[in-house]
């Protein structure tokens, strides 16, 4: 019997055709493993994920008292209050995460290094993060990895790359975006045990191919999912487009 490949890669049709599959990596995750730690991933790529969460809690089909909810990373400074900040997206598009905090089911990454000892005993003790969902910047960093961070870092402070900044910047408003972030590191991110990274839009595609056939190293942060066992990348059409393009140059 030959080993699965991982990561798995899925083009689908639409970015939308992923809130299904997402949904099912959740559910699957609820069924493994009791009240399972569920790491969420912020940006524009999980919007409609979000939303599709916020009915499910709606509807009963999710209780807050199903899993645990973590994320990957925040602004440094911020609290949970803040406008702009990771833990404020998340439960602005999703009440269910709002209602997660207040009972004490959702960990915030601290915005500073202060805290990062009890986050991460926090995360040990609820046995690790069973899924992990990631997305990807344009310069091939995940949470805030940005390129050149060495694979071994646990959680740490970071300084936010020019792009980063430029693709932050419309949250921020009329505000400039901030400098500094605390992130979860490549290591905490390989210790999760099912990883699903999406990627939507063209202009993912260099960072994808980069991510899934460049050389797997500090250059392009999310080349280090090729070194998990268990992880599944979700692209649109256009998101594929470099892939594509490379396939067909070497037939
Ligand atoms: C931020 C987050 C990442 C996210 C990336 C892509 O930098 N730290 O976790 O993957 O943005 O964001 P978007 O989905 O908005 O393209």
């Amino acid at each position: 019997m030959t080993a699965p490949t991982s990561p798995q890669v899925e083009v689908l049709p639409t970015a939308d055709a992923a809130i299904p599959i997402l949904l099912g990596e959740l559910r699957a995750a609820l069924v493994r493993r009791p009240r399972p730690l569920i790491g969420f991933a912020t940006g524009g790529t999980f919007t409609a994920f979000f939303a599709a969460l916020a009915a499910e809690f709606a509807a009963q089909r999710l209780r807050g008292s199903d899993f645990v909810a973590t994320h990957l990373d925040e602004y440094a400074g911020f609290d949970a209050a803040r406008r702009g900040g990771m833990v404020h997206e998340l439960v602005t598009h999703c009440a269910g995460f709002g209602e997660m905090l207040r009972s004490g089911a959702f960990l915030p990454v601290p915005g500073s290094e202060a805290g990062l000892a009890a986050h991460e005993a926090a995360i040990a003790a609820c046995g690790g993060v069973e899924l992990q969902f990631l997305g990807i910047g344009r310069n091939g960093h995940i949470a805030f990895n940005e390129p050149g961070t060495p694979f071994e870092r646990g959680f740490h402070a970071t300084t936010l790359a020019a792009s980063t900044r430029d693709d932050a910047r419309p949250r921020f408003l009329p505000e400039e975006p901030p400098r500094q972030a605390i992130t979860s590191g490549i290591a905490t991110i390989l210790a999760a045990r099912r990883v699903v990274l999406c990627a939507f839009g063209r202009g993912k595609a260099p960072a994808v191919a980069a991510m899934l056939r460049g050389a797997v190293n500090a250059t392009c942060p999310a080349s280090a999912i090729r070194r998990h066992a268990n992880a599944v990348v979700l692209l649109d059409n256009e998101a594929a487009g470099d892939l594509r393009a490379q396939a067909s140059a070497q037939s």
